[in-house]
């Protein structure tokens, strides 16, 4: 994947739905924003022109091939990375993305594409310097969905596709990929997901707490 030279951060939340995320991503945010961090929060699918279809794809998925279903998750992350992702790192913005190409390859993978020839296909977006994967149950994950949100599953959210998903998730290996467990309260999640950024953002910070 490519790297940017100046550069700020980017720093990607990834799991299955309903563990906790979006949450967390705000979150931590606010954190970084209160300790002055310049911040842009973000995420994927974007509201952007490919955001409607995909939308789209979410209530009627048996009308799109998987392929083009893969087409429009690359479409959309292009435009993301071109309006929003590079401009950002060059001008050293620290980029919270809720979901990135990892997504794409558990999700569109667990339609029987193949996972790392998808992460293959996004060698146009920029690497992330963080990756924090949040796992929870899928009980719980369903539940948060359905009790906590007052939402139906969508076509993503069926549990026997989410255990494809979640199976996928944990066989990509990347240095920079850590595991949440996303179990615990927010306020407990929260402090693992600030320790993890803060050993980025000031490792000798960080160190010097131990
Ligand atoms: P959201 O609920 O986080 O907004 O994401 C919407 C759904 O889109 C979620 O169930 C995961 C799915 N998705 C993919 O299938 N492929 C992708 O590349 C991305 C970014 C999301």
């Amino acid at each position: 994947m490519s790297n940017q030279q100046a550069r700020g951060k980017l720093i990607v939340f990834e799991g299955t739905d309903g563990t906790g995320k979006t949450t967390q991503r705000n979150l931590l945010g606010q954190y970084l924003q209160n300790q002055g961090y310049p911040v842009i929060i973000t995420k994927e699918p974007t509201e952007g022109p490919y955001g409607m279809k995909i939308r789209d794809l979410y209530r009627h998925r048996n009308r799109y091939s998987r392929e083009e279903e893969l087409e429009l998750f690359l479409a959309d992350r292009r435009h993301h990375v071109t309006e929003i992702l590079h401009p950002g790192l060059l001008d050293g913005k620290i980029i919270l993305c809720d979901r990135y190409y990892f997504s794409t390859a558990a999700y569109q993978g667990a339609l029987g594409l193949d996972p790392e020839a998808i992460l293959a296909l996004n060698d146009f977006a920029p690497e992330p310097d963080l990756v924090l994967l949040f796992q929870a149950s899928l009980d719980i994950g369903l539940q948060r969905i359905t009790a906590g949100r007052g939402e139906t599953l969508n076509n993503f959210e069926q549990r026997e596709f989410l255990e494809k998903v979640a199976a996928i998730f944990s066989t990509i290996k990347r240095p920079y990929i850590f595991n949440v467990d996303a179990s615990g309260p927010i306020e407990d999640v929260h402090r693992l997901v600030v320790r993890y950024v803060m050993d980025l953002l000031q490792p000798a910070y960080t160190a010097a707490q131990d």
